[in-house]
């Protein structure tokens, strides 16, 4: 099987995505690293060990990384979507199992040498334990088979300020270390999951699924989807979810294009900004291959079985 890892912030979406991973036969989840980002590290880490267990993954290893931004401090974070404690504030009892002693960064590179050239590292957060990982180790990018981010926004459209996506402008020197320090990436942004919205009343059918992971994900989710059902009408959106669909099924990608992607890390108004040169007039590597178009059924039915499995 792949081995994957998955650097998280979990998050609603998050929390899709991972449910996801697990229910790949392909893919073998070799750990969960995790960032502070749509709330502190605290719940962060909690959150990822309630999933894994809910998912009956408990064999998987949770790596707490860093509790803050590189350099400066979040002009917020993203709780008003996810809920003061990142999953919907349900209450739900204590997780079993705790983190690991490694730090997320160093757990990064000991399993990139695991398995090194086979892996898979997935990003859905902002990105402050990748690099610090590629600041301890500048080779790692040499080990990893394919790097999946969910970050930016490639037209400039924001959800955190009019221009900056949240897992980049909640840490734009992250952002700019990894996003300068990989040679290519895939990157999944906002603006593509903006074009891969599931319906709610489609979402609600499969939330009815008898299984403890659709029970427990209608729950933490509920808040969340009457927030954006409210904000952005029929559909619902989970960005980590379509990046983690790209990272498991290659093929389901129908249109991609590849460009120099650069982050800003100043600017009074654009800090934070996924600045892509459509043009290629800086005559810069073409490193990113950004996400256009995925196959939406392909998508639809990984989420619902994701959901209906276990
Ligand atoms: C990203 O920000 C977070 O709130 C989500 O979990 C996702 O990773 C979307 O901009
Ligand atoms: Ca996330």
């Amino acid at each position: 099987r792949i081995p994957l890892l998955i650097d998280t912030d979990p998050g609603v979406d998050d929390a899709l995505a991972l449910l996801m991973a697990f229910n790949d036969p392909r893919h073998e989840v070799v750990g969960l690293t995790i960032a502070a980002g749509n709330v502190g590290l605290q719940h962060t880490v909690r959150n990822a060990l309630k999933l894994r267990e809910v998912a009956g993954q408990l064999q998987v290893p949770v790596f707490a990384g860093c509790d803050r931004p590189l350099v400066h401090a979040p002009r917020e974070d993203a709780a008003h979507v996810h809920g003061r404690d990142g999953f919907g504030d349900v209450g739900y009892p204590d997780p079993a199992g705790q983190a690991e002693d490694e730090h997320a960064a160093l757990a990064i590179l000991r399993l990139s040498h695991e398995h090194a050239g086979r892996l898979v590292l997935v990003a859905l957060g902002p990105l402050t334990n990748l690099a610090l990982a590629l600041r301890l180790d500048p080779t790692l990018p040499q080990r990893v088979a394919r790097l999946v981010v969910m970050g930016g926004a490639v037209s400039a459209h924001g959800n955190i300020t009019p221009v900056a996506e949240f897992n980049v402008g909640f840490d734009p020197e992250a952002a700019h270390v990894v996003l300068s320090g990989f040679p290519k990436y895939d990157l999944a942004d906002w603006e593509a999951t903006l074009a891969h919205g599931f319906h709610h009343r489609e979402v609600e059918k499969w939330l009815a699924a008898d299984s403890p992971r659709a029970r427990f994900y209608d729950a933490i989710s509920r808040q969340t989807r009457l927030w954006s059902e409210d904000r952005r009408g029929d559909h619902w959106h989970s960005a980590d979810a379509l990046a983690m669909a790209w990272a498991l099924e290659p093929d389901g990608a129908l249109e991609t294009a590849e460009r120099p992607v650069a982050v800003e890390t100043e600017g009074r108004l654009t800090r934070g900004l996924t600045a892509v040169d459509w043009n290629r007039q800086t005559g810069a590597p073409d490193n990113a291959r950004i996400l256009l178009r995925y196959d939406q059924a392909r998508f639809d039915a990984r989420v619902r079985a994701a959901l209906a499995a276990g």
